[in-house]
Parts: structure tokens; sequence; C-alpha cells
């Protein structure tokens, strides 16, 4: 009878089991990751899983997310109209010196019209700039409702509630269209990740 050695010697020539998903590359270019979409779309949550991914590749980045930018670099602007453009005016601002020094910049804002998002595409610069519409019909956005903001604004308690007292125009040439019911997060996280891959 033989017996079948309890060691095996690693050949050489094949990667290590743990390199083989962590490619880790400096060809990604600095981008602005902007994503638009209703509240509780999940924006915010694709933008913390993303966050590591391109950290692991070695990428330097940063979040920009309106609930955070509305306590401070934003906390004097309302819901207005004038207001939610000045909301995204500073902050593609602040994301385009970021990724002129190198960082690569996620956003996450409802940003509502296609003319403020125009307008961040053009301080940013278009080649830089990729537009991720995160989609989510109303109705299952209200069914979330994590912060319990739809039925406060149903009842009549948050003026110009976006979806509700206030319009979202949806983006007609976004980079990116993920339906976040249909995808869950990582399928999201990934198309993201290849997007920026794929372009370099
Ligand atoms: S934006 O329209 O100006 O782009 P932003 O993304 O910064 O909006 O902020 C959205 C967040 O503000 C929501 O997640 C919610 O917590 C809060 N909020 C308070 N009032 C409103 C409102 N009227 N419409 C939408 N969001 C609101």
């Amino acid at each position: 009878m033989t017996h079948t050695p309890v060691l095996k010697h690693h050949n050489n020539l094949e990667p290590y089991p743990f390199r083989e998903n962590r490619r880790v590359t400096s060809d990604v270019r600095p981008r602005v990751i902007w994503l638009t979409g209703l509240s509780a779309a999940g924006k915010s949550t694709i933008v913390d899983s993303l966050n590591p991914v391109l950290r692991a590749r070695g990428l330097t980045t940063c979040i920009l997310d309106g609930d955070t930018v509305r306590t401070g670099l934003c906390r004097d602007l309302g819901f207005s109209a004038d207001d939610r453009e000045e909301n995204v005016r500073r902050v593609a601002e602040v994301a385009a010196l970021m990724v002129e020094s190198g960082l690569t910049v996620m956003v996450a804002l409802i940003s509502p019209t296609r003319s403020a998002r125009h307008l961040a595409r053009s301080i940013v610069g278009s080649a830089r700039f990729v537009e991720v519409f995160v989609d989510v019909p109303l109705a299952v956005a209200e069914a979330r409702d994590p912060k319990g903001l739809y039925r406060r604004a149903r009842a009549g308690g948050i003026p110009a509630f976006t979806g509700v007292a206030a319009a979202y125009e949806r983006p007609l040439f976004p980079e990116l269209h993920i339906r976040t019911d249909e995808v869950d997060v990582r399928r999201a996280v990934r198309m993201i990740d290849d997007w920026l891959l794929a372009r370099g």
C-alpha cells in the first residue's frame, strides 16, 4: 500500500490561491464616480461597499455623501431648487479638486436635476466623470424607507421631498444604470469596478 504524502509542495509556477481575485492595479485612472438616484435607492450602501474594493486596487479614495456634506460644507443649504443646485455645484467643485490631486472620488447625492448633473460633469470634466444611475421604482424606495422619510413626506411633514413633492429627473445617458431592485449590492459594486477596469 502506498502512502499519499501529507505535505504537498507548492508549484512555483501557479499563483498563490489568495492572490487569485486580488488584482492590485494602478492602471485605473482617478475619476469621480457620481451616484444619483432617489432617497433609499442604495447610493450610500453601494459606495460604502465599493470603497474597500477600490482601495484594494491601490487607489486612494474619498466619499462625498449628501447626508454628510449637508452637516458641514453645505449645512446652510435646504431643499429648494436653487439650494439643491448649489449643493451639487459645491460637491462637484470639491470633487474636481480631489480628482485633480489623484483621488478617486465617490459621490452619493440625489442630485435630482439633469441641469445640475450636467453642471457637475462640466466642473469635473467629462472624461473623468462617471454618472451612475442608482435606479429603483419609487414604490420600492418607499417600501424600504429606512429613515421613515417617505412616510413623513406623505404625511406632509417634509416639503419638497424628492419623488413625493419634488421631481427626480432620470438620467438619459448615464455611464452606468444599476437597478437595485434587481441586483444586489455585490453585483452593483462589481458593475462599477468592471466599468473602471475596462476603461482604465
Ligand atoms: S440633493 O437633492 O440636494 O442632491 P442630498 O443627496 O444632498 O439631496 O440629500 C438627500 C438627503 O437629505 C436624504 O437622504 C434625506 O436624508 C435628506 N432630506 C431632507 N429633506 C429632503 C428632501 N426634501 N428631499 C430629499 N431629501 C431630503
